[in-house]
């Protein structure tokens, strides 16, 4: 989906979040899981997920990266709402993650303590078919197609673990805005290079949405500019639209070495710092595309 779907704005931020949660939240365990109830799915929800897998499949291969679309076929879960047990089973051997069913979000800690884990939580519930562009909380579809895939790769599936372990301990130094941000930038709406064939798609906000995969790579309007951890910490971002700056690593190996150091240092050094605004772009930056900014200039001009 384009906006909103992370869960960690809504925690962090959660007297931002307009709506009450819709999951069912009754027979949670204390660490927030539930079962998944795979059997209780409609023939109308597996034809949804069936119809959402499609027109992704038809986008995908022009614009998400080699490792993701490998890994996606690995799962093979295009007949209907994967059973997450099944799933678990391949995820296991391949990486040693597992996923575990949630009613939605999840508190930050708990959501943190399960990637620590290499437990990855997943929505149980599809949305609804008035929401096939676009919805506000992340579904099965969001958390499964967008981020269960890369879990079968070694390298992403190791900065994962770390970064559920760094956000245990962000929470404790009060730096979670910075430590967000990261998340946001890479794990929801990163870009990597993809040798001479340009850039290419692994986050999830943009793998699991057909309007943000195209425009993500191809629209003149965002800023596409080279990762660099600090600068990406110190930036605020979108919940509600396609985001204005995208962020391109090198390869799955930079982003991991690069977070492995102590961030200690680094949370001391932004304090002194402003944010940068969601559109910015820095002398410092190093460009891929400037971008126009013609899509928010649109909308604030159909709004006036
Ligand atoms: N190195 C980080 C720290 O010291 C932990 C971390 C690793 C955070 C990877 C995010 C991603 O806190
Ligand atoms: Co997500």
């Amino acid at each position: 989906m384009s906006t909103g779907d992370g869960f960690k704005e809504k925690t962090a931020n959660s007297g931002k979040t307009a709506k009450p949660l819709r999951g069912d939240y009754s027979a949670m365990r204390d660490d927030f899981t539930i079962d998944q109830g795979w059997s209780h799915y409609s023939a109308e929800e597996h034809d949804r997920w069936r119809r959402l897998y499609e027109r992704q499949s038809r986008l995908l291969p022009r614009y998400a990266a080699p490792e993701y679309m490998d890994c996606l076929s690995r799962l093979d879960a295009g007949d209907g709402i994967p059973d997450f047990e099944r799933a678990s089973a391949k995820l296991r051997q391949a990486t040693g993650w597992e996923i575990v069913a949630v009613p939605g979000l999840i508190p930050e800690d708990a959501f943190f303590g399960h990637l620590a884990s290499r437990r990855f939580p997943v929505t149980n519930w599809i949305r609804t078919e008035a929401e096939l562009d676009y919805l506000e909380e992340p579904d099965v579809f969001h958390d499964f197609f967008g981020h269960v895939p890369l879990l079968m790769h070694p390298v992403f599936a190791d900065y994962m673990e770390a970064y559920g372990k760094g956000g245990l301990r962000a929470m404790k130094l009060g730096t979670m805005d910075q430590l967000a941000r990261l998340y946001w930038y890479t794990v929801e709406f990163g870009l990597i290079r993809d040798g001479d064939n340009g850039l290419k798609v692994y986050g999830a906000g943009i793998l699991s949405s057909a309007g943000e995969t195209p425009y993500s790579i191809e629209d003149s309007s965002p800023n596409r500019v080279a990762f660099d951890l600090e600068r990406v910490m110190r930036t605020l971002y979108r919940i509600d639209d396609y985001q204005e700056t995208y962020f391109v690593i090198d390869s799955y190996d930079q982003l991991f070495t690069e977070t492995q150091q102590d961030f200690g240092p680094i949370y001391e050094r932004l304090k002194g710092q402003p944010a940068i605004a969601a559109d910015a772009v820095l002398p410092t930056d190093r460009i891929y595309t400037r971008g126009t900014g013609a899509r928010k200039l649109g909308k604030s001009q159909a709004a006036e």
